[in-house]
């Protein structure tokens, strides 16, 4: 690595976030673990950590991502939750990836296409969150029969997938009401695998009686979302609004708290490789920060194009924390009241910057914080104390 820029992963992390839900959560049968976008920027070999944590089933986006997984374990069954291109369907099948199926449309085009080995498919459901899915009783009725009566197609799971987290939240009851409608005149009890909730609604509900099978995303990179309420006038307004939307839609039981211990296994870090001096009025970056107090400039090779900009406030230098007063496609400039040596490693967020205050400070959620960190960025793949850099 030339420039030294890059995410640290560390796998060991991953490993036992998986192992402690699956431990606090165990009344599943499948664990699926949902590494779409590389592992949520996490990189795509921590698909062997979350192995090891005992994720026994694999959910991607598209072919493409469910092909990347492949080059590091050929075993783990992988769920496509995107439909994929006929013409893709053979690819499928020989690098034993499953496919969602979510229209009649579908169902009618692969059945009319000679498959001469066993696909396998998960039906998807559009409970209300309007994205994919069968929301016709009488089509989904229609493409089961079909796809049963196919001696080359498994009807190897069923699915949907929530809107909201679920907290006192009468769309959660009807979405899951919708599911229930929806499939209830094919036998839920016959198909192998029937998953719906994810990280969220594992936490803020109990377990739904008819599901085998959970979809585990940013819980397994660290987040738990456990809900104290705290003193302040805001959690006072949260907790009585949420009395009253319980009160009012008689809301099914929520769980606000958990006791999930989950760390965070992406570090970001780069470096110092420039420091000048800059005096009181001095403008810097592109004429966007005036000096107000003699100092220096430090230049990081990070920059908006690594998904890092001048609105992440600071960075953590040596004990220090230091603004950033401006952003550059490549580059952030900080202003330090002293000089720092060129090579000097620079904290964006990890021990001393925590990813929940980063999160803070943008405004965003941990989802979009790690998706902004761009593929540029290496990752440092860190397990048994070997590492491995990996490239896009
Ligand atoms: C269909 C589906 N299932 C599960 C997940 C995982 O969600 P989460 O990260 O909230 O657990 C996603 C994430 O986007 C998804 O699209």
């Amino acid at each position: 690595m030339q420039r030294k820029t890059y995410a640290a992963i560390k796998g060991e992390i991953l490993t036992e976030n998986v192992k402690e839900i699956i431990n606090k959560y165990p009344d599943y049968k499948y664990y699926f673990g949902v590494v779409k976008n590389n592992a949520y920027h996490h990189g795509i070999k921590s698909v062997l950590d979350l192995i090891k944590g005992g994720i026994n089933y694999l959910a991607v986006s598209s072919l493409e991502e469910a092909l990347a997984v492949r080059k590091y374990t050929i075993d783990i069954p992988i769920l496509c939750l995107e439909p994929i291109s006929l013409e893709y369907v053979m690819d499928a099948i020989n690098n034993n990836i499953t496919l969602t199926i979510e229209s009649l449309d579908y169902v009618n085009k692969i059945i009319e296409m000679d498959l001469y080995d066993k696909l396998k498919v998960h039906l998807a459901i559009d409970s209300g969150m309007k994205r994919l899915g069968f929301y016709k009783k009488e089509e989904l009725n229609e493409a089961y029969k079909k796809l049963k009566d196919n001696d080359h197609i498994e009807v190897e799971g069923i699915f949907s997938h929530f809107a909201t987290s679920g907290v006192m939240d009468p769309y959660f009851d009807k979405q899951v009401k919708n599911f229930l409608e929806i499939t209830s005149d094919i036998p839920l009890k016959d198909i192998p695998i029937v998953h719906f909730g994810r990280s969220l609604t594992l936490v803020n509900h109990p377990k739904l009686s008819f599901c085998n099978g959970i979809r585990l995303g940013i819980i397994m990179y660290g987040f738990s979302q456990s809900r104290k309420d705290g003193k302040s006038i805001k959690s006072k307004i949260r907790k009585i609004k949420r009395k009253i939307l319980q009160k009012k839609y008689k809301c099914s039981q929520t769980i606000l708290e958990n006791d999930l211990n989950l760390k965070t296994a992406m570090e970001l870090y780069t470096e110092v490789i420039s420091c000048r001096p800059v005096y009181k009025d001095d403008v810097v970056g592109y004429n966007t920060y005036k000096i107000k107090e003699d100092g220096y400039i430090l230049t990081l090779p990070i920059g908006y194009a690594d998904g890092v900009t001048k609105k992440f406030g600071f960075v953590y230098i040596d004990g220090n924390y230091l603004k950033i007063v401006s952003d550059c496609m490549d580059m952030l400039l900080i202003y330090s009241p002293k000089k720092v040596e060129v090579g000097k490693k620079v904290e964006i967020f990890g021990k001393h910057v925590p990813i929940s205050s980063v999160c803070k400070i943008l405004g965003i959620n941990s989802y979009h914080l790690f998706n902004q960190i761009s593929n540029r960025v290496v990752r440092v793949h860190i397990h048994d104390n070997e590492k491995e850099e990996i490239t896009y």
